[in-house]
């Protein structure tokens, strides 16, 4: 028999401030245009401050925001979140916490169990350490869920896209495609820069979105991307 999952990606990014969480949310806002139940996920976060007694960060927040209601328990959607505005390793270090994967991995389940699409929001950049011994890549593959990778278009960001691309397939992952996302509106020829991008790459250019659009006018923009996560949703045989 065909084991159908619920599908999901991950989305990560060249660097921190790339648009991954705009880019997150505009995906959710678009799932639930085509009548999907999408939630989204924030594994890992660090940069929060206290708010009735609680953590709170702001990509959590945005996503939770824009998740399908019932909106799932924001300890599913945010397991593990670091007040100080450090890289994931060191935050969790300094707060004394281990960062485990078999907790992800249950609340990405739970997630998954309740909605028909999960949007996963990496931290920085692809090659993230989340201890000694685990690196981001881990959680992707224990997930099993394929990558959408989106390249803040700015000065730098061919290297980046590229070095990124191949590190996601050193890794075993799988890259779906990627989003160019115009951050930076004082980049030059950032129309060649996209073309060289899409021509080293080898995977699709998903979307392209302008600079300074709301998550809701990005939601129709990004909506095509969601067609490669859709489609891959066959798991296998059980
Ligand atoms: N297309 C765009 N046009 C203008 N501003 C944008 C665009 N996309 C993102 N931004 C802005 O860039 C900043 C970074 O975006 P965002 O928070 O989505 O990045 P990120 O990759 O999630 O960052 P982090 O690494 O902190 O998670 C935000 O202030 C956001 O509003
Ligand atoms: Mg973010």
């Amino acid at each position: 028999m065909t084991a159908v999952r619920t599908p999901a990606v991950f989305i990560t990014g060249t660097d921190t401030g790339a648009g991954k969480t705009r880019i997150s949310c505009a995906l959710l806002l678009a799932a639930q245009r085509r009548s999907l139940r999408a939630v989204g996920m924030k594994p890992v976060a660090s940069g929060s401050t206290w708010q009735a007694g609680a953590l709170r960060n702001e990509d959590a927040d945005l996503i939770h925001a824009h998740s399908s209601p019932p909106v799932p328990a924001r300890a599913l959607i945010n397991p593990y979140t670091f007040e100080e505005p450090i890289a994931p390793q060191l935050a969790a270090r300094h707060a004394g916490v281990e960062i485990e994967l078999g907790r992800m991995q249950t609340c990405f389940q739970a997630l998954a169990d309740e909605a028909s699409l999960v949007i996963v929001e990496g931290v920085g950049g692809w090659a993230v350490p989340f201890s000694d011994t685990m690196m981001q890549m881990h959680l992707v593959r224990a997930l099993d869920v394929p990558v959408i990778m989106v390249v803040g278009i700015r000065l730098g960001c061919i290297n980046h896209a590229l070095l990124s691309a191949r590190a996601i397939a050193a890794d075993g992952c799988r890259l779906l495609g990627w989003i160019a996302n115009r951050i930076d509106p004082e980049t030059a020829c950032s129309d060649e820069v996209i073309a060289s991008i899409a021509g080293q790459l080898g995977v699709p250019l998903l979307a392209e979105v302008p600079h300074g659009l709301s998550v809701d006018r990005m939601a129709a923009i990004v909506d095509p991307a969601l067609d490669p996560v859709l489609a891959g949703a066959v798991a296998g045989s059980s």
